[in-house]
């Protein structure tokens, strides 16, 4: 069986046209990780990036590594990472969370509790609306 892995993380974005840049991200992500077998998440408050992204061990830590590198955001603070039996985001291949949500769900961005109980909060109330 093929192992998979989990990686969130929070960055900071820096974004010159946020609307525009987000689609892009958006649509370049979907392509990509259905090719790679990768699903997830990504919340979006205006300010900061928080986003999980799980698949196959190969393809998710060297699409982490992209991710890290890309310009388009930084401060890339790494947490949650770890090898996991079934997917939390099966049917996303990559689900944007926007400003009203995201803040709504992750109010404390800024000073984020980067533990796996705060995670798993946050991964519950995502699956939670979109049911
Ligand atoms: C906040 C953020 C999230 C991203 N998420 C993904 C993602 O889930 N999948 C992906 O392929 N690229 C993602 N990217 C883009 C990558 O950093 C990189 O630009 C892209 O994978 C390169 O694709 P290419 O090799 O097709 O040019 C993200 C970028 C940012 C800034």
């Amino acid at each position: 069986m093929t192992e998979l892995l989990t990686v969130s993380y929070r960055s900071v974005a820096r974004l010159s046209e946020p609307d525009t840049a987000l689609q892009a991200i958006l649509a370049e992500s979907r392509n990509n990780n259905a090719r790679f077998g990768i699903t997830g998440i990504l919340l979006f408050d205006g300010t900061y990036f928080m986003q999980t992204i799980e698949g196959p061990l190969d393809e998710t830590s060297t699409l982490f590594t992209r991710i890290v590198n890309d310009r388009r955001h930084d401060d890339v603070v790494p947490f949650g990472v770890s090898k996991i039996e079934t997917r939390s985001f099966p049917d996303w291949t990559m689900e944007l969370i926007g400003p009203e949500t995201a803040s709504r769900i992750v109010p404390d961005m800024a000073d984020f509790d980067f533990t796996d109980r705060r995670l798993s909060q946050v991964h519950k109330t995502v699956t939670a609306l979109a049911a």
